[in-house]
């Protein structure tokens, strides 16, 4: 099969194999962090993010959330659907940490009132800005009635992984989601949803399971990354 690399991100790697309708998502095992200041590796990382993400994918399908997510033909490649994406990060937040601690002087681990959504403008070059609705349309990255889609589908995503998670004893702190518009125009979640790109805390413990361990050297990274495979993927009767 012929099959080309369009596109080659810090985490993954994106082939065209010829499909109109479909491209691949490889996920490699390599980290970065800091708009890719610090780089490095995590063994078994690609297969670990690449399995979660497909699972979550499906459970978000089942609760009627649009997703990119067609198959995972092995355990580091995801089929999925080609899109237009939105040069956006939506982060969706229901515990303090990270940049909102830092941005607010609200200390970590603090729970919010209500889930906080936040939007970045994905430019590298730039440091991905957080940006608000009027930068956004301003810059014409989406239209009002995109935008006012995104957020309803983010939250709602939020609401179900939130309770997905604490099923299994663990809390959604924060998380990233990306979307792009099909065809048609209909906004459709995109990317992953992975330790990568949410905090995962363990609720009895709070120890943290996801991609902070690599940026604050915190150690035991792969452990922690196999740990939450095991309890969200591994014992699902699906799997
Ligand atoms: P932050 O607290 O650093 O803003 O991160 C918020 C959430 O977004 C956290 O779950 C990690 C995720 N994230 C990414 O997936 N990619 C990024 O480039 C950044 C900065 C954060
Ligand atoms: N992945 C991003 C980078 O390399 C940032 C992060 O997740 O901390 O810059």
């Amino acid at each position: 099969m012929e099959e080309r690399k369009i596109y080659e991100g810090k985490a993954k790697i994106l082939f065209d194999r010829g499909d109109p309708r479909t491209l691949v998502q490889h996920f490699k095992d390599d980290a970065t962090a800091f708009n890719a200041q610090k780089k490095g590796s995590i063994p078994h990382k690609g297969a670990i993010n690449c399995q979660i993400s497909a699972h979550l994918f499906k459970y978000l399908y089942g609760k009627n959330i649009p997703t990119h997510f067609v198959d995972r033909p092995t355990p580091v490649d995801m089929t999925i659907r080609r899109l237009t994406m939105i040069p956006l990060e939506v982060v969706m937040r229901n515990q303090v940490a990270g940049s909102l601690s830092k941005r607010l002087g609200l200390p970590e681990g603090t729970s919010l009132p209500r889930p906080v959504l936040e939007w970045y403008y994905k430019r590298d070059d730039l440091g991905d800005p957080l940006v608000n609705n009027d930068h956004i349309g301003i810059l014409g990255l989406a239209s009002t009635d995109t935008l006012s889609t995104v957020e309803q589908i983010s939250r709602k995503t939020n609401d179900i992984l939130r309770g997905l998670m604490a099923s299994k004893g663990i809390i959604l702190v924060d998380m990233k989601l990306e979307f792009g518009l099909d065809a048609e125009g209909k906004v459709i979640l995109g990317d992953e949803i992975s330790p990568d790109t949410c905090r995962f805390w363990d609720a009895k413990t709070g120890e943290k399971m996801d991609k902070d361990r690599f940026r604050r050297d915190l150690g035991q990274i792969e452990e922690h990354y196999l740990a939450l495979f095991r309890r969200v993927v591994e014992h699902d009767p699906e799997f």
